[in-house]
């Protein structure tokens, strides 16, 4: 646990983590859900496939990663050389508790035929069970490469799953997690909110259940939903995905509103990641301090969750905030 009680007074937290960024050769890496002060401050901001291609590519000695475990396990796995640290390590994800390994490696024997699509919201062991990992922004291009008459497992998020398998008219079996953000969403107060502003088109993430994303104009990736606001007719945009996006929305287009689409009660905090919103500014500064707490993986482990990794990088090609899974209709 951080002793929180270390920073010494009066410091003015930005000026330190820059100096100690310097200092440490460090990398600041955040994804779209994090608190704007941590977004400003990154060296890059970006959705789950273009912080592990970053993670990769980085020449940094140390990756201060401001999001989610698996994501900080996700640039220990492609850049094990690199010092990886999390500046909370109780970040974790609603769909990788979905997903432990043994019942995992259970249903995976249970259909031998199938090969095993996972979204990179998941442990490291699960990585390790899967043949090709995917981003909400590479789904499509690697599902499109795999044959249809090849049988495959999908988890752990079954809204992407099942968009999937509408959109392409796949029939992959589907492992039954879900994000509790965007799980929590409410279609009646988001039709609403849609009256309220009749011409505002809706930006949809594909974890959302089917009941939201049935209402989208745009469904893709944090750069995806990004990419679209930055080219959307109208002035007005409704966001089905956690909130902290808008923040990137804002600043490039301060002319535009954005409004965050409702939980249930219209007006509640159901829609803030509750394991990204664990990192705050005194913790990145502790953690690039004390290089704790730091991701560390058993080698084995690393090179078969590495596998399927870099099967996905691979695979998805040039695939990065291209609005990969785009209209809803398939147009
Ligand atoms: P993206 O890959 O779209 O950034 O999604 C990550 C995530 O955790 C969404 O909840
Ligand atoms: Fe996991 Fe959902 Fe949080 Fe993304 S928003 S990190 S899927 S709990």
């Amino acid at each position: 646990m951080t002793d929180q009680t270390a920073i010494p007074a009066g410091i003015d937290l930005r000026e330190e983590i820059d100096r100690l960024r310097k200092e440490r050769n460090a990398v600041i890496l955040a994804h779209y859900y994090q608190k704007p002060e941590l977004q400003d401050l990154a060296d890059f901001v970006g959705d789950s496939l273009e912080l592990s291609r970053k993670a990769a590519e980085t020449d940094a000695d140390v990756i201060a990663f401001c999001g989610v475990k698996f994501m900080a396990d996700t640039a220990k796995i492609l850049s094990p050389e690199k010092i990886v640290v999390l500046p909370d390590m109780d970040a974790g994800c609603s769909l990788e508790d979905s997903c432990p390994p043994d019942k995992f490696r259970a249903f995976r024997e249970r259909h031998p035929d199938h090969i095993a699509l996972t979204y990179i919201n998941c442990s490291t062991e699960v990585k390790a069970l899967s043949d090709v990992i995917v981003t909400s922004s590479s789904a499509e291009t690697i599902l499109s490469q795999i044959p249809e008459s090849q049988p495959i497992i999908f988890g752990p998020d079954r809204h992407l799953g099942g968009y999937l398998n509408r959109k392409f008219d796949r029939d992959m079996l589907l492992w039954p997690g879900v994000c509790i953000v965007h799980e929590a969403f409410s279609e009646k107060e988001l039709l609403k909110l849609k009256a309220q502003h009749p011409d505002a088109p809706i930006a949809a993430h594909p974890e959302c259940p089917p009941h939201i994303i049935d209402h989208a104009d745009h469904v893709g990736s944090t750069s995806s939903i990004l990419q679209y606001a930055k080219t959307f007719p109208g002035d007005t945009l409704i966001v089905a995905t956690e909130p902290h996006i808008i923040h990137q929305m804002e600043k490039a287009l301060p002319e535009k509103t954005f409004l965050g689409a409702p939980g249930a009660d219209g007006n509640c905090n159901c829609n803030i990641c509750p394991y990204m919103a664990l990192n705050t500014m005194e913790k990145l500064y502790l953690c690039l301090r004390d290089l704790e707490p730091r991701i560390e993986i058993e080698e084995q482990l690393r090179l078969d969750a590495k596998k399927s990794l870099d099967k996905m990088l691979e695979m998805a090609g040039g695939t990065v905030g291209k609005g990969d899974l785009g209209d809803p209709d398939g147009d």
